[in-house]
């Protein structure tokens, strides 16, 4: 195992009816920057649960933050934060809403000329606006790490940045706020953690044993809980709390400490979401099974492991044992019903 340094402050407020609790953990004084999507959630009774806790808050709106957030529509949101004197930001959505207010707090304190630069040249985050997460679709796992993604629409470039200046200081999770997601989210969701674990585990042996079970622990319950997920009529709690979690824990880089990592999937995955406007998740689903393949010799003894522990295979066929666990993981796929080409 490498050595390594773990950090993350982020306050997880987590289970049914959360939200209210959020009224001690925002300012009383200062004011507000409410920032949500295109309208999810002023039909799923979120938005009316939001405003009950702000009643006794003063605050502003930014709403109509699209999938995959756009740079150029979020540089009014960073004036309004100025304007306004916005001392807290608070995030009401999926992994774009989310993203986009990490932006806009590192960008509304960045006193260098174009904020781009965050992304393009990964300029340091020396300074943010505080910020709190909803989450409305698990998957991303950004609400317990200290990422943002944010395309470019002229330039059609899609880039991250990674800074523990924006990890939210808190996230709520309530799992029945996604019930309300369509299908096609839900597995996303699924697909998107399921890669997130793939690209921190699937490497190379380093003898780290907590975060291989860990990962591996993870795979099997996205896998399970995934492929229930979508055979219920109506969403079944433990099992939508047992993903939430799990997407979370995807992402939060307790898998990533101490071992060799390879984000492959998601730069490919980026490319194709800023050409074609793909799902992030779709994408993912389509360039993984091909890294696989290519990369079968180099990562051989991980790819067996992740053969006979995720997929139960084993015997003497190494070859085939992984050319079939690359197989299992494209039906799996197929059976949540996202293509592969
Ligand atoms: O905009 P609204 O109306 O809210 O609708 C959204 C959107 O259309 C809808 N939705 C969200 N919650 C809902 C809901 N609809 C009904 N009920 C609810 N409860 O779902 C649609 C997709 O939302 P979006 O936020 O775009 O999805 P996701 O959470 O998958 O986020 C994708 C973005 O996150 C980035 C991706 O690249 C992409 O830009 N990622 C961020 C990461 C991070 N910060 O760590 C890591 C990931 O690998 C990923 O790159
Ligand atoms: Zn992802």
């Amino acid at each position: 195992m490498n050595n390594f340094e773990f950090y993350n402050p982020v306050r997880v407020l987590f289970g049914e009816g959360q939200i209210a609790k959020i009224v001690d953990l925002l300012p009383d004084n200062g004011k507000i920057l409410l920032v949500y999507g295109g309208g999810s959630i002023k039909m799923n009774g979120v938005y009316d649960q939001v405003l009950e806790v702000l009643s006794t808050k003063s605050f502003v709106e930014f709403g109509g933050i699209k999938p995959n957030p756009e740079y150029e529509f979020l540089l009014p949101a960073i004036d309004l934060v100025k304007s306004e004197n916005i001392e807290f930001i608070l995030a009401v959505g999926g992994g774009s809403v989310v993203d986009a207010c990490k932006f806009i707090s590192a960008a509304a304190n960045y006193d260098g000329d174009d904020p781009w630069s965050i992304l393009s040249n990964a300029d340091p985050v020396k300074s943010t606006i505080p910020l709190g997460v909803i989450l409305t679709l698990p998957a991303t796992g950004t609400e317990m790490n200290g990422n943002s993604v944010i395309t470019r629409a002229s330039t059609k470039e899609k880039f991250a940045f990674s800074s523990p200046e924006v990890f939210p200081q808190f996230s709520v999770l309530d799992p029945t706020i996604p019930y309300s997601l369509p299908r096609s989210q839900v597995v996303n969701g699924v697909i998107d953690a399921y890669i997130h674990v793939i690209e921190q585990y699937l490497n190379y042996h380093e003898s780290a044993d907590v975060q291989d079970h860990y990962a591996e622990s993870l795979l099997r319950i996205l896998k399970t809980e995934g492929g229930r997920a979508i055979t219920f009529e109506k969403p079944d709690y433990n099992n939508r709390a047992n993903i939430m979690w799990a997407a979370t824990n995807a992402l939060n880089h307790f898998l990533s400490a101490g071992v060799t990592v390879d984000w492959t999937t998601h730069m490919l995955g980026h490319e194709l979401t800023a050409l074609h406007g793909l799902d992030h998740a779709v994408t993912l689903a389509i360039v993984l099974p091909g890294v696989m393949k290519v990369m079968k010799e180099v990562r051989k003894e991980k790819l067996l492991q992740y053969a006979n522990r995720i997929w139960d295979l084993s015997g003497s066929d190494h070859s085939g044992i992984i050319d079939q666990a690359i197989l299992n993981t494209e039906q799996f796929f197929i059976k949540l019903g996202v293509g592969v080409r």
